[in-house]
């Protein structure tokens, strides 16, 4: 006869499946990994989509002519964490189309607090571009940014809707951490925050851009309108923040949770802070559990004292070095009119690479 606690095992396990863990916040970054020719245009494909929350599918068949955009943001939030980490141990490389960045995202780090806020950033950023370009029925330009400005120029022109792009990446990118029955944990209030930070980088460094008009260009009249930052930009920032995060804990002693400073010598942080709740491995050697590549192979600066220099990339191991081929363009010239020809150089460089 079959012992009766093997029903509650398997009720047990099947419980464990069903909920997904709530660290993996980012799956819908997948969104990036997408053909990029599979645009989503009827609301079915929505539920097909990997990585999505069931509020993310709804958001998704509601709004699909923003979810290219979505993509487009989820796209670039990758580029732009591996431009800022090239140099650094952790270079956000991606795993697979399925789990994203694989196991590092698990634990409440400050690269998990990057991730979070430069995805959000990106959403914000991609959808307000699509509202700006016209791409979109439900959103265009901020035209409430109008009249005289003391400095006497007019504001007028198109001026990015962020309000739109930044409440969209709202709902759809905290939605996961938004579901109902999910307990206010520190990872889900440190992925909140984050979320919200990213937001704000953008918010936060909204530009004036202005045009002249007059007798060949004389500026008689200036008009001006705000604009977006680059998103090269927005990383920048966001990388900034990341170096200077503040390590958090969950102070349980309120009604309301909330996430304290674990030093409280430290200066508290702000909504534009990012924050994390354990410090990082040293991603030094490959290891499965916390998603750590290790830095075997990865080439370094032999004259650097920073984390991209021999030293500290590799650990201590030690590194190898090859010559190596490179070939550039040079002895340009220029023929009118008009093309330049340029012959082909070859040089050697020295590449160091880490054992
Ligand atoms: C990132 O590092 C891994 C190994 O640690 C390496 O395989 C990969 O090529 C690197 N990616 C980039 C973009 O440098
Ligand atoms: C290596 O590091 C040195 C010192 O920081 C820097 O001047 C140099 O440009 C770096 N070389 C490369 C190839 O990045």
């Amino acid at each position: 006869m079959k012992r009766p606690d093997s029903l509650y095992i398997f009720i047990g396990v099947y419980i464990l499946v069903q909920i997904p863990p709530l660290a993996d916040g980012i799956r819908w970054l997948s969104l990036a990994r997408m053909n990029s020719v599979a645009a989503i245009q009827v609301p079915e494909m929505c539920d097909s989509l990997l990585g999505l929350v069931k509020r993310q599918k709804k958001i998704c068949r509601k709004n699909l002519e923003v979810m290219d955009s979505v993509k487009h943001g989820a796209h670039s939030a990758i580029d732009e964490c591996q431009f800022q980490f090239r140099n650094r141990r952790w270079n956000c490389s991606t795993v697979n189309a399925k789990k994203v960045f694989g196991n590092v995202l698990k634990l409440g780090t400050r690269e998990a607090s990057f991730v979070h806020a430069i995805s959000a950033a990106g959403v914000a950023h991609a959808v307000t571009r699509a509202c700006s370009s016209g791409a979109l029925s439900r959103c265009g330009c901020d035209r409430s940014v109008t009249g005289r400005s003391p400095k006497g120029f007019e504001w007028s022109g198109c001026s990015d809707n962020i309000a739109y792009g930044t409440a969209f990446s709202k709902e759809f990118v905290d939605a996961r951490e938004r579901r109902r029955n999910i307990k206010n944990s520190g990872r889900k209030l440190m992925n909140l925050h984050n979320n919200e930070a990213g937001r704000k980088a953008v918010e936060d460094n909204m530009m004036k851009q202005c045009k002249c008009h007059g007798v060949s260009g004389s500026c008689e009249l200036k008009t001006c309108w705000r604009a977006m930052p680059t998103f090269r930009n927005i990383g920048q920032i966001i990388k900034e923040k990341f170096d200077g995060a503040t390590e958090v804990k969950l102070d349980r002693n309120k009604l309301r949770p909330r996430l304290i400073p674990v030093n409280p010598q430290f200066k508290p942080h702000t909504n534009s802070d990012l924050v994390y709740l354990i410090a990082s491995p040293d991603f030094c050697e490959s290891d499965p559990k916390t998603g750590s590549l290790g830095t075997t192979g990865r080439v370094c600066n032999k004259t650097s004292k920073a984390i991209d220099g021999c030293d500290l990339m590799c650990c201590g191991r030690g590194y190898e070095t090859r010559r190596r081929k490179i070939v550039d363009r040079c002895s340009c010239k220029f023929h009118w009119c008009c093309y330049v020809t340029c012959k082909k150089c070859e040089r050697e460089i020295d590449e160091h690479t880490c054992k």
